[in-house]
């Protein structure tokens, strides 16, 4: 997929202060700055936070707010050019149904917060419409992050471009004898991220794992729409704390926009099963929400609010120590980098 093949805009890292380092980011000639707070005020612990809290435990404002979250998305998407509502029409209407049988794991037990109502879906993740409408959302995202870009496209290059090159120098930087053979991806959605790393290092051998079947039908439903690979994918369907696989038997372990979605304990469990897969001198990536964003500090009252309605583990994302949790599973060379100006990418060695 050509999109995630450009070249990386500039980054750069500035100290304001000797306490404390903040990193500036110039994406085609424009200057993005980290805000001057560790974490947004509307998320955590803050009264902000507690009231967006509040309303949002009061049912009938919930409903109206998730209605609402949701006609935002759409909106928002579709104004960047991105078909949202065919995109999902050309999914329902396909034959993506008959790959649930070859994806789906009936031995899987999801953990109780994966059982939530989410991103606006009573179901959560474990439905076709979610399913449906992943790729249109994930491809959002980017543009979001990047608004001044002239084409999704243009957003996307710059968004995943930066996250790829930032794990490859890592890896080059600190494991570069080791060979990157097998690649895995927790919480591969509906393969978007899957198919970026198989591009970036294309010799390398990718599994996307996932504990949503529906999105894991779709992405093997994509898969087989675009021409075979030499490297065909695998789809797992298993919950990434605990995925049965084999220890030390990957390279790379990416880990891209989930944490934001996770309470700590399974973030922390991630983290923790990232390590026991990877190879000595394997490479761990996570990118996911800024905390330190100047963009996500900045959000308005209604977008923070609204966003908060449909992502229910916000609040602990923003309160864990991330680089604290790497490096107590036993990961070193732990970076963080700011990849665009709403996110930043983790990267972390497997000591040999
Ligand atoms: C926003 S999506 C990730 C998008 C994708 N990685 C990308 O970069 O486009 C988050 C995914 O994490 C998955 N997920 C959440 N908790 C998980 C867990 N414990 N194990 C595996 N997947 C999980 C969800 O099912 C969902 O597909």
């Amino acid at each position: 997929m050509a999109i995630c093949m450009l070249p990386p805009p500039s980054i750069r890292y500035h100290s304001f202060n000797k306490t404390r380092i903040s990193r500036k980011l110039v994406v085609r000639g424009v200057v993005y700055e980290e805000g001057r707070l560790e974490r947004p005020n509307w998320a955590g612990e803050t009264p902000v936070s507690r009231l967006v809290g509040a309303l949002i435990s009061f049912k009938p404002l919930f409903s109206l707010l998730k209605l609402g979250a949701r006609q935002v998305l759409i909106s928002t998407a579709e104004k960047s050019n991105v078909p949202w509502r065919d995109m999902t029409k050309e999914i329902l209407e396909s034959g993506v149904y008959k790959e649930m049988g070859s994806v789906e794991n009936p031995s899987v037990v999801y953990p109780d917060y994966y059982l939530n109502p989410f991103h606006a879906y009573d179901e959560g993740n474990l439905s076709w419409l979610a399913a449906a409408e992943a790729e249109a959302a994930t491809l959002s995202i980017a543009k979001r992050a990047i608004p001044e870009a002239s084409t999704i496209t243009e957003a996307n290059e710059i968004v995943r471009g930066n996250w790829l090159n930032v794990i490859e120098k890592h890896h080059y930087q600190y494991s570069g004898n080791l060979k990157i053979r097998d690649i895995l991806d927790v919480g591969c959605s509906v393969g978007f991220s899957t198919r970026c790393l198989a591009d970036k290092f294309p010799s390398a051998k990718l599994t996307g794992l996932d504990l949503s079947p529906y999105f894991l039908a779709v992405a093997k439903y994509k898969e087989k729409k675009n021409p075979p690979r030499t490297n065909p994918f695998q789809w797992i369907h298993a919950n990434g704390e605990s995925t049965g696989l084999d220890s030390q038997s990957f390279d790379i372990v990416s880990i891209a926009y989930v944490f934001h979605e996770c309470p700590q304990k399974a973030t922390i469990n991630l983290v923790k099963e990232a390590f026991r897969l990877l190879r000595p001198g394997g490479t761990f990536a996570v990118t996911d929400n800024s905390p330190k964003s100047k963009k996500l500090q900045e959000l308005s009252p209604v977008l923070f609010t609204l966003m908060k309605s449909t992502e229910p583990f916000l609040d602990e994302y923003y309160l864990l120590d991330l680089e604290k949790a790497v490096k107590d599973a036993g990961f070193v060379n732990v970076q963080t980098t700011l990849t665009d100006p709403r996110h930043v990418t983790l990267t972390a060695t497997v000591p040999y």
